[in-house]
């Protein structure tokens, strides 16, 4: 016997169905809401609100876990690579030898950016901040393969997404070498996923480089634990602007833009500035802990607190891990990794925060791991995206292809003025 949610409004009572999920998480589906009611509901930033049905990712913020397609984050971090998790994100299953083979052939075949796309990275501006970079290159796609649309991008599902899976990390590495005034280095024939990218971005005709495989291996499983996170901010603004039937690259683009804001991806570059600004006023943590509790103060803790993960995030016990492993060989880095582990310490000991279940999110130790294998700060919530693409062009899939789905238009409470009379401007 499904479940019935009973509803009193204005003396009459309706009957909400209650949608179960696979994982037993319950929705009260108010699709017929207005129309038996006039009612709506209102939900400041949907934190109540469930948007969809998905296949793709669970999260239990209560108990810390993280599954794509029912795998475990912590079973595909170890046993899985960016390349295979990519395809499992989008399929829905682990490719076969085969399948995998052929994936990773396109991902070869497109790794080449187009000649006049090149070109647009001279008419940046010297100091343009690789996200905007990014977005705009990405949406630029679009005018390269102009036989795009819901339909001829999904039949060509591993096409469309080889190209931007593996573009992406030429474009990302192409700004890199723009912002630093360096030759652009190609992608090889020969390297994976992230060897090459790692090469691209640090290779140079003078000091070659030589890939450090723990640098590799971190950066496989950097981009495992960013792949996919549900409807967060980027993925929901991928799936709103996709549902106008907006092609992959443009609605990629979009979620690329939400992706940036300091409270989203960009919270990875912003907690390399707290920490850095940290140091520098002489490590008082308990100074950035008052200031982050203080009301009347904007700042907040960057890398704490998550609409979803009330307990912890399971990325960060990860990262934190592979952080350790990464700055043992980096003196340098200690410093930051110090005031990292004391801020921890700290917070989590503090009841302001304890009580708000705010606690490191994915973001906190990213950036201590990417600083020390030589990314610049303003490269870091570009790797945020890098990892966060196969998630992207899953959801999209999911969404053009489910027969319910419709363009997303939310409604609204409307509170300003009532009706008014116009007045010419010689009677103001
Ligand atoms: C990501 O959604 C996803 O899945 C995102 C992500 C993904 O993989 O896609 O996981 C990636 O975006 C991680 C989050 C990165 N952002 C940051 O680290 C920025 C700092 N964090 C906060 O801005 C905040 O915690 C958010 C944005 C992450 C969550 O915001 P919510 O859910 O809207 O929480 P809230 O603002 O309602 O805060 C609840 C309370 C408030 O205090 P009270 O009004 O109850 O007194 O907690 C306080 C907030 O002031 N609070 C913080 C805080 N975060 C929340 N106080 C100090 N420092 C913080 N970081």
């Amino acid at each position: 016997m499904s479940e019935i949610a009973t509803l009193n409004l204005d003396g009459k009572s309706i009957q909400l169905p209650v949608t179960v999920g696979s994982e037993n998480e319950k929705g009260i589906d108010i699709s017929k809401l207005r129309a038996e009611t006039g009612y709506i509901t209102l939900d400041n930033g949907f934190g109540n609100t469930g948007a969809c049905k998905s296949n793709i990712t669970f999260i239990d913020g209560e108990k810390g876990i993280l599954r794509y397609r029912g795998f475990s984050i912590e079973d595909l971090c170890e046993n899985s690579s960016f390349v295979e998790t990519a395809y499992l994100l989008i399929h829905d299953y682990l490719p076969s030898p085969d399948e995998l083979a052929k994936f990773s052939a396109l991902l070869t075949r497109y790794s080449m950016l187009h000649e006049d796309m090149r070109n647009f990275y001279s008419l940046f501006p010297r100091g343009a901040h690789p996200m905007n970079i990014l977005g705009t290159m990405v949406n630029a796609l679009s005018s390269f393969y102009p036989s795009v649309d819901a339909n001829s991008m999904t039949d060509d599902i591993d096409v469309t997404a080889a190209r931007l899976i593996s573009k992406i990390r030429t474009i990302a590495a192409f700004s890199y070498k723009k912002s630093t005034g360096k030759p652009f280095v190609n992608p090889s024939r020969d390297a994976s996923y992230c060897e090459n990218f790692l090469n691209m971005m640090f290779w140079s005709p003078v000091n070659g480089y030589e890939l450090d495989p723990e640098h590799v291996k971190a950066m496989n499983l950097l981009l495992i634990l960013h792949a996919d996170h549900e409807q967060n901010c980027s993925t929901s603004t991928v799936r709103l602007v996709g549902s106008s039937h907006a092609n992959l690259y443009a609605s990629i683009s979009s979620g690329i833009s939400a992706l940036w804001g300091p409270l989203h991806g960009g919270a990875n570059q912003a907690v390399l500035e707290m920490l850095e600004r940290i140091y520098e006023e002489g490590g008082d943590i308990q100074k950035f802990i008052d200031m982050a509790k203080d009301k009347s103060n904007p700042f907040r803790l960057s890398g704490f607190g998550h609409r979803v993960y009330k307990n912890f995030d399971p990325r960060s016990k990860i990262i934190k891990d592979i952080c350790r492993s990464i700055l043992e060989k980096q003196a340098g880095q200690q410093p930051l990794l110090d005031i990292a582990l004391r801020l921890e310490e700290a917070v989590l000991k503090d009841d302001y925060f304890a009580s708000r279940k705010l606690y490191p999110n994915v973001d906190f130790y990213s950036g201590l791991i990417y600083k020390a294998m030589g990314f610049p700060v303003e490269m870091f919530t570009v790797l945020f995206a890098i990892g966060r693409m196969p998630g992207w062009i899953a959801h999209w899939k999911e969404m053009v292809n489910d027969p319910a789905a419709r363009i997303g238009r939310p409604r609204q409470i409307y509170t300003g003025s009532t009706l008014r009379k116009y007045e010419p401007v010689s009677k103001r």
